[in-house]
């Protein structure tokens, strides 16, 4: 349980991170969804089961950042975890809901650049400035949202899938860094789920690719699970929000530095794509 913590959930409005919020705080948390889309985290925040906070903010900007963290601390009196959710792409070509095949040939430095900014910048951020208060509390958790892509080759995606491998070792060093303060750090590699991200990918692959042309973009999305997630089944928020709450918990007291894929076994054979 998590009755009398704190959460912090970077891109909590929608998608996976909106998935921890509600798990969190199910266990008791009072959690603040941080997100670049203020409006969609107000809603989410008013929806949760234990009372949290939402506030708008750009998590690859520090300035942002440390407002946003500082008036969680204020609100609630302190943190005691860090989820750093936040990410997929935005920006100069590199479109949210349509993400495109960006294979190295392809990929603009600009792009690059954009990615790391959002898949690796907003975790080092976002850790960065919660870690003094973190570190005041006496021990916290932080549960950083990798990916798969982090662990297996990924020429649609290379950039995306750099930043997440970097996600990985970030997460190593600071959890070295930090035991002596009790901060743990985790990390949490998702497998395939039907999200807005997912959303532009499978309309992507059904312009792309011949044999999913006759399908719609769900269909091409349970045809990839099909194929690819040996236990045969997508994976969902709540399935990430469960591993987070736990990771989060003062049941992994003794877990840190580790990653977990929570993928129904896609990793365990090359995953397409
Ligand atoms: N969907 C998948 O299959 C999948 C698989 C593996 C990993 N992931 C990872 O899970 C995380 C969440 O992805 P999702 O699928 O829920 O995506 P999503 O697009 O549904 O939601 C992402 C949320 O993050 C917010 N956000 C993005 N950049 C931000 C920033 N700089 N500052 C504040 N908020 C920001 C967006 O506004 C949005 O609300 C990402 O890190 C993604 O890489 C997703």
């Amino acid at each position: 349980m998590l009755t009398g913590k704190t959460a912090i959930v970077t891109g909590g409005a929608r998608g996976i991170g909106a998935g921890i919020a509600r798990v969190l705080a199910s266990q008791g948390a009072r959690v603040a969804v941080l997100d670049l889309d203020g409006p969609e985290a107000e809603k989410t925040a008013a929806s949760l089961p234990t009372p949290g906070m939402a506030a708008a903010c750009d998590v690859a900007v520090e300035a942002d950042t440390a407002k946003a963290v500082r008036s969680v601390v204020e609100r609630f009196g302190g943190l005691d975890v860090v989820v750093n959710n936040a990410g997929v792409g935005r920006g100069p070509g590199v479109s949210q809901t349509t993400p495109q095949s960006l294979g190295t040939g392809t990929l603009s430095a600009a792009q690059w650049d954009e990615y790391l900014s959002q898949n690796l910048k907003t975790t080092f951020v976002t850790t960065s400035v919660a870690l003094p208060y973190l570190k005041t509390r006496g021990g916290g958790a932080i549960v950083n949202i990798a990916s798969i892509a982090g662990l297996v080759a990924s020429p649609r995606l290379p950039a995306y899938a750099a930043a997440k491998a970097g996600v990985i070792s970030l997460t190593k060093s600071l959890a070295l860094e930090y035991a002596p303060h009790d901060i743990r750090v985790n990390a949490i590699c998702p497998g395939f789920l039907w999200t807005r991200a997912w959303e532009g990918l499978a309309a992507a692959l059904q312009r792309s690719v011949p044999e999913y042309a006759a399908l719609d973009p769900r269909g091409v999305f349970l045809e990839v699970v099909k194929r690819g997630v040996p236990l045969g089944r997508e994976q969902t928020p709540q399935d990430i929000g469960q591993l987070a709450a736990f990771l989060a918990s003062d049941a992994a007291r003794n877990i840190t530095g580790q990653w977990i894929a929570v993928d129904g076994g896609i990793t365990l054979r090359q995953a397409p794509g």
